[in-house]
């Protein structure tokens, strides 16, 4: 019988708490290690050698905590570190331990939510500027066009619990428009942030008729089930005992205090200090 640890499900802070509760839903009883590098989200303006950086340190926390597989349920650190870490840093520290993201999984499906085959994307400026939801919808859905969006200050006004203000209201239409002036056609809108499902409610009214807006933790938790299936071996090295613990690089009640917006339950996180 090998060793069984949990799943770790990785975030710059809270916003993967969307991700876990969607894999909570689909994966019932697999016990989950949430990590939240809150002392230093936001990663979305940061760059790739700091995204990189501070992913990777997180990363060997949570697969020296025994995780067999860890997610990045980030946008932001999927599109500027995971590749280097899958490819460059995994084989030779922790060989056998697997490392998925939620770009990928979001790109094999999301060409069938368009008809037009035009989709946007909205995200942080790192995510929209590496380019990678272009560059993986183009492996799946090569006659797909995308069109990326960034919304700066967004997750900034999640996270001060200011997004149902009247002055939030201003720079949901900004984005929304902006991205629609690059084509009106558009029929797909994705919610390419992890905070994003937070204000789901308050950008659909801005879509024009027919627009789908799609979120995407359950698409990342129903990818993770069917590779689990796939992959027998490392299925087998998740623990299960349905237990789900939270750990945070910063303070824990402030941790406790937001978290419970973004998972919809009350949280106890412990602290760690990387
Ligand atoms: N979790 C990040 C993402 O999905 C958003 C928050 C941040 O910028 O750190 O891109």
């Amino acid at each position: 019988m090998p060793i069984t640890s949990p799943i770790g499900v990785f975030d710059s802070g809270y916003g993967g708490l969307t991700i876990l509760k969607e894999i909570e839903k689909q994966l019932p009883g697999y016990d989950l290690l949430y990590m939240g590098d809150n002392a230093r989200a936001p990663y979305g303006t940061r760059s790739f050698e700091t995204v990189y950086e501070y992913t990777l340190e997180c990363v060997k926390w949570l697969f020296g905590k025994g995780c067999p597989l860890v997610i990045l349920a980030c946008n932001t650190a999927s599109a500027k570190a995971l590749r280097t870490i899958q490819q460059k840093d995994l084989p030779i520290l922790f060989p056998g331990k697997k490392i998925l993201g939620v770009i990928r999984p979001t790109a094999e499906v999301i060409g069938n939510y368009s008809k037009e085959h035009k989709i946007g994307i909205l995200g942080t400026t790192g995510t929209v500027n590496s380019q990678s939801y272009k560059l993986e919808i183009d492996k799946f859905f090569p006659e797909t066009k995308v069109f990326q969006q960034a919304c700066p200050i967004w997750v900034p006004l999640i996270e001060n619990n200011e997004y149902e203000s009247e002055g939030a209201q201003y720079f949901y239409d900004k984005y929304v428009k902006e991205l629609f002036w690059q084509d009106k056609n558009i029929d797909a809108v994705l919610l390419a942030c992890t905070h994003y499902p937070l204000i789901e409610h308050l950008l659909k009214p801005l879509l024009p008729q027919g627009v789908q807006l799609i979120s995407q933790g359950n698409i990342v938790a129903k990818s993770l089930k069917d590779y689990l299936k796939r992959h027998p071996e490392v299925d087998e090295k998740c623990s299960r005992q349905g237990l789900i613990d939270f750990f945070t690089t910063d303070s824990t009640t402030d941790f406790d205090q937001h978290s419970t917006i973004f998972y919809g339950k009350e949280v106890q996180s412990k602290h760690v200090q990387l």
